[in-house]
């Protein structure tokens, strides 16, 4: 079965989503959408598929569509996904959205609700956590390899000079280092943040954000746009009873460390951000291969449902710094229904 894959949203990260595409022999690219329209006419060049200038023209189109990436951008990166995926979803077409799912909660919320509600499969891109390093540590936590998990150490970091909004840290990078540090241990509870501005900016830069999880384990996020390209952008350590973990530079590099030795488990190299575009490889195909099996919109590993509770972790770390006190990330989150 091929399936029918449309792109809306054609820039930087929109082409490398089509070059996963293009190169998956189960799937067929036959639209590309851009609101620019010299973007659109050279992606259906270069990749193949009718191009669009508007979603609703696609929609209009009746084009056979089983599956559509939403690599739109705007403010905090996140501002403009909304608008197409409510088309997408409402026509009952499987959405992967590109994160964050938005910079605004309760949009988020009503996307979430939408695919559920409408029963669609709807996956955010949280590539990180789909690396075979990644995959093989959380078979680890699942097997009980770790016992009971104590504490994750999460840094996230690299260099990024714009400074649209005091939040755009927070809000563009951390749904990364937030959905990460879920898939390892958990749904977090309480939050407490502390930022500060880097030399010479206006924006909350670095952040040190501490962690209680449901299941009582505790952790921290180190994270910041002032980095070094020499720093490497991830390290993700994970500690339980029995060991610990350590995954490095994205998710690539992963050693096992015993409790009751000192003999390490290591594995160079286990595919991951060596080359940017191999985390979009995984995710992408991952998200093709659950819908090719026919999956339901309640079993899509890293979906929409995952990038909200991301999301309202990092409202809750904000909320947090501003009013020095420690918050309950359902107090954020409660509200509407659909948010466990
Ligand atoms: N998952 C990752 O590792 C990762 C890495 C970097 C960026 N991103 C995310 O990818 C997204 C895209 O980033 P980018 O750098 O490619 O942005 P970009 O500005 O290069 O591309 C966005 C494109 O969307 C188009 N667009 C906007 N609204 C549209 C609409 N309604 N219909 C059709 N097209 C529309 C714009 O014209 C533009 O061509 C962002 O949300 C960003 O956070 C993800």
């Amino acid at each position: 079965m091929t399936l029918k894959v449309g792109i809306v949203g054609v820039g930087n990260i929109g082409s490398i989503h089509a070059s996963v595409y293009k190169e998956n022999p189960g799937t067929e690219i036959v639209a590309v959408c851009d609101i620019v329209k010299e973007k659109a006419d050279a992606a259906s060049v270069k990749f193949g598929g009718t191009p669009f200038y508007s979603v609703e023209d696609m929609l209009a189109s009746n084009i056979q569509l089983d599956l559509v990436s939403v690599c739109t951008k705007g403010e905090e990166n996140g501002s403009e996904h909304f608008t197409p995926t409510m088309e997408l979803l409402k026509a009952g077409i499987p959405v992967l959205g590109e994160k964050p799912i938005s910079n605004n909660i309760d949009e988020g919320k009503q996307m979430v609700e939408l695919a559920k509600n409408n029963k669609i499969p709807y996956a955010v891109n949280l590539n990180h956590r789909f690396t075979p390093a990644a995959e093989r540590a959380k078979s680890w936590l699942e097997s009980g390899r770790l016992g009971q998990i104590h504490m994750i150490n999460m840094r996230m970091w690299i260099n990024n000079p714009v400074e649209s909004s005091p939040w755009f840290h927070l809000r563009a990078l951390h749904p990364h280092s937030f959905d990460v540090i879920r898939y390892f241990c958990g749904d977090v509870k309480r939050v407490a943040a502390f930022m500060m501005k880097g030399e010479g900016r206006e924006i909350w830069s670095n952040a040190q954000i501490i962690l209680e999880f449901e299941n009582g384990a505790i952790g921290n996020l180190v994270g910041s746009y002032d980095a070094g390209a020499s720093y490497g952008l991830e390290l993700c350590e994970v500690v339980g009873s029995k060991g610990r973990f350590v995954l490095e530079d994205a998710c690539e590099h992963l050693t096992f460390y015993p409790r009751t030795s000192i003999e390490t488990e290591k594995f160079s190299y286990l595919g991951g951000m060596r080359a940017f575009s191999e985390t979009f490889k995984s995710r992408i195909n991952s998200f093709v291969d659950q819908l090719v099996t026919g999956v339901t919109y309640d079993r899509v590993d890293g979906s929409g449902e995952d990038a909200l509770k991301a999301q309202l972790i990092i409202e809750a770390a904000i909320k947090s710094w501003e009013t020095g006190t420690i918050v309950d990330v359902k107090e954020v989150g409660l509200i509407s229904g659909g948010v466990k």
